[in-house]
């Protein structure tokens, strides 16, 4: 590795910092970087949470802003002489996406174009936009995603990300702006929003309530936990190449119903509460991501073990019933009778 390269931020901001992964990343960035500036802007959505960054406040600074909204961008990128972004808002849900689709187009393409728009004009060194491996669709029984695998989303969130990916290319080639693309599997941790399905099957199922599998069950996702993808993340500001796309991911494939069946087992709680439910339309069928291009060219691999992983996050859900009960607020109620009410 040509150390030359390595890019080293003096003021960090990070977008979405107040969500899941957001969040996770930015504490442990600021575990690792004490001496880089660190500026949080998060609109707060339903899925923003300062909560998630308690005992941190004083490490770093917070704008609460619309990415939408170029002034106020604009403003945070002068006020805290930003030089380097990593762009993790977005609304990321996508059962959200198929009750309501025009948010994710708005947050996510043109959020994302103003947040590129403002970062060149300010002239950012570095700009992290972090993207999701289900702008590849879906994949059958055998192979994996690679960075050249066809873009082919299903839902409307994943067609949001594969926009925004291409405006963020299109920024790369046409103006030569130092934006790099991250593509990672399903994330799992502690602060993750109680819609997810492994935090709303563990709450689910501590509250002795019906837990809702889509379909057969059968649909597989390839599991990381949300520190390794905050290392990936890291790895690519630091050490990626500009203009590039880095898929992460820990080769874990599971079915869903096995993640259920697992998370019933740890709380010694009865698969009756299984309940089969209508499939979301257009459900992809397998993901599975191939990371050997991270893993090749800047030595990241994911280093937490799936089963020591789950048990801490189910443990941390344990612990924290006061974050959920927390978040789990009127808004979140109506969600989910909009969700399962009729299924
Ligand atoms: P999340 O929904 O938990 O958090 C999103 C954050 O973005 C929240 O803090 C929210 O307040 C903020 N936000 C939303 N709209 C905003 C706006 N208009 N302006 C400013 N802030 C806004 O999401 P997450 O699961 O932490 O995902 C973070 C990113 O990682 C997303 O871009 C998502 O597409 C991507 N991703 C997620 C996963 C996963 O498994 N969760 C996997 C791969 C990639
Ligand atoms: O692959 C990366 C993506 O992973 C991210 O880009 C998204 O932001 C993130 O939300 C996640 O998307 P999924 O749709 O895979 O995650 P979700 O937790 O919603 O669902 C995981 C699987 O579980 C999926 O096959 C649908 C199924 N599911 C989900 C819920 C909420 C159920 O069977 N029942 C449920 O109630």
């Amino acid at each position: 590795m040509n150390l030359s390269k390595i890019f080293a931020p003096t003021s960090l901001l990070v977008t979405g910092g107040a969500g899941f992964i957001g969040s996770n990343f930015v504490r442990s960035f600021i575990e690792s970087h004490p001496d880089v500036r660190v500026t949080v802007l998060d609109a707060l959505t339903y899925a923003g949470n300062l909560e998630n960054l308690a005992n941190l406040e004083s490490r770093f600074s917070f704008v609460k802003a619309d990415i939408c909204d170029a002034e106020a961008v604009r403003k945070a990128l002068a006020d805290h002489a930003v030089d380097a972004v990593v762009h993790f808002a977005a609304e990321s849900h996508v059962d959200r996406s198929i009750l309501g689709p025009m948010i994710f187009t708005q947050t996510n393409v043109l959020g994302t174009h103003v947040m590129l728009e403002e970062s060149r004009r300010h002239g950012v060194a570095r700009f992290v936009h972090v993207s999701t491996d289900e702008v590849y669709g879906s994949l059958g029984p055998e192979g994996a995603f690679t960075e050249q695998s066809p873009i082919d989303p299903t839902s409307p969130y994943a067609a949001s990300k594969a926009a925004s990916d291409l405006v963020v290319q299109a920024y790369a080639k046409t103006f030569g702006f130092p934006a790099i693309i991250t593509r990672c599997s399903n994330n799992y941790g502690p602060w993750q929003f109680p819609e997810k399905l492994i935090p709303l099957m563990l709450i689910n199922a501590m509250n002795d309530k019906a837990l809702p599998v889509y379909g057969d069950g059968m649909n597989v996702r390839d599991w990381i936990h949300t520190r390794d993808h905050s290392a990936a993340v890291l790895a690519v500001l630091s050490r990626g190449m500009p203009g590039e796309v880095y898929n992460v991911g820990s080769s874990n494939e599971w079915p869903n119903i096995e993640i259920v069946k697992l998370i019933l087992r740890t709380l010694g709680k009865p698969e009756s509460l299984i309940t089969y439910v209508k499939d979301r339309p257009a459900h992809d069928r397998r993901y599975a991501i191939d990371s050997s291009k991270i893993e090749r060219e800047l030595g990241w691999k994911a280093m937490i073990p799936f089963d020591e992983g789950i048990a801490e996050t189910i443990a941390w859900y344990r612990a924290n019933e006061r974050w959920w009960q927390r978040v789990m607020s009127g808004e979140y109620l109506e969600y989910y009778e909009r969700q399962y009410g009729k299924r």
